[in-house]
């Protein structure tokens, strides 16, 4: 199988990298990834693999995409390259436009002119804010911030290629991820170096907006599940359906790092904040087969240990 990843030099691409190559003896892997300023991975992780070839490109740069497409014929494309920070959307939304919209443009179109199989890597984010009930795959799409508006309209040109021109392809919407390599500006990886460097740790609001974490590789196991047994034009969600309030996430960390809870610092709440995220993911366990393997315990463990083993690739990032 000849797989090409698209922002396999983030967060989320660098786990399913690892993932694929530890999990299937026989894949090759072209990872295609613009290398912004949240590429947290050591570059040269994988580049002594025959199976895997690294190319520096701009998913916006439609001719450069094609020509990608051609010269290494992928039988699968998982897109995962996005700008992804939801205050920085908020700040700027133009790359936002551009990378996740037109670069999902530019991997449709070219995925269409080679008949290429495309998984597009979306975010429950596209459904909006929740006060109760749970979604499902079937609810409407009703994003909030620039971020997850980019990413529902990719979504719907991902569907619309599926109807419209027959391009194979699966979506998947998935709740939020913590674990290894994930940029230092994010929430999590905030926390924890913050708290292992004594300082304030930032919490919007009042700190009860509801998340529901999800760890890093059992995104991944999905992804892989999607893309070997998922039904074509389908959208798959993937939760841990274990929720937890921003405020209590912080608290297990510092209780795991042996620190205050003084450390926490409320701060002006983010604009259009949404207050909570939750999906129902009885479609992919029951039709695929799929569970979350790690509980939060175990992965903010694994994660916390992670931060404190690779300083080297995430310091130079915090300045
Ligand atoms: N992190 C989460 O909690 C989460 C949850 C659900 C879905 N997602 C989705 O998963 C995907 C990956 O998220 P992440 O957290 O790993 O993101 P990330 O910000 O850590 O990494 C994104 C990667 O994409 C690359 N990239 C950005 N624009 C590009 C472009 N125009 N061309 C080529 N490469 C480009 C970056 O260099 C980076 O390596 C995104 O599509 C995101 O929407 C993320």
């Amino acid at each position: 199988m000849k797989l090409l990843v698209t922002g396999g030099a983030g967060f989320i691409g660098t786990n399913f990298i690892k993932y694929m190559f530890a999990n299937n003896p026989d894949i090759f892997i072209i990872n295609v990834d613009k290398l912004t300023y949240a590429s947290v991975a050591n570059q040269n992780e994988f580049n002594d693999l025959s199976q895997y070839t690294f190319v520096k490109e701009d998913i916006s740069k439609q001719k450069k995409i094609e020509f990608i497409f051609q010269q290494h014929q992928p039988d699968i494309v998982v897109n995962f390259a996005a700008e992804t920070h939801v205050d920085r959307s908020i700040q700027n939304p133009e790359p936002f436009i551009t990378s996740n919209i037109i670069g999902t443009f530019n991997i449709l179109e070219a995925a269409r002119k080679n008949n290429t199989y495309v998984h597009q890597v979306s975010t429950d984010e596209v459904y909006g804010s929740v006060e109760k009930e749970q979604f499902t795959e079937e609810s409407p799409y009703n994003p909030r911030s620039p971020y997850s508006a980019t990413k529902a309209s990719a979504d719907h040109l991902v569907r619309a290629y599926n109807i419209t021109y027959g391009l194979p392809i699966t979506i998947s919407t998935c709740s939020n991820n913590y674990g290894p390599y994930q940029h230092p500006e994010k929430f999590i990886p905030t926390a924890i170096i913050n708290a292992l460097n004594n300082k304030p740790i930032p919490l919007y609001g009042d700190g009860q907006n509801v998340r529901d974490w999800l760890y890093v590789e059992d995104h991944c196991s999905a992804i892989n599940l999607i893309i070997r047994k998922g039904k074509k034009g389908e959208t798959y969600g993937i939760s841990s359906e274990s929720e937890k309030i921003n405020k209590d996430v912080l608290r297990i960390i510092l209780k795991e790092l042996q620190k205050e809870e003084s450390l926490i610092n409320h701060v002006t709440d983010r604009k259009g904040h949404d207050r909570r995220y939750s999906f129902n993911s009885t479609k992919i366990r029951e039709q695929l087969g799929w569970s979350p393997k790690t509980t939060f315990d175990q992965g903010i463990q694994k994660t916390i240990e992670w931060y404190k083993k690779n300083k080297h690739l995430w310091e130079k990032l915090t300045t």
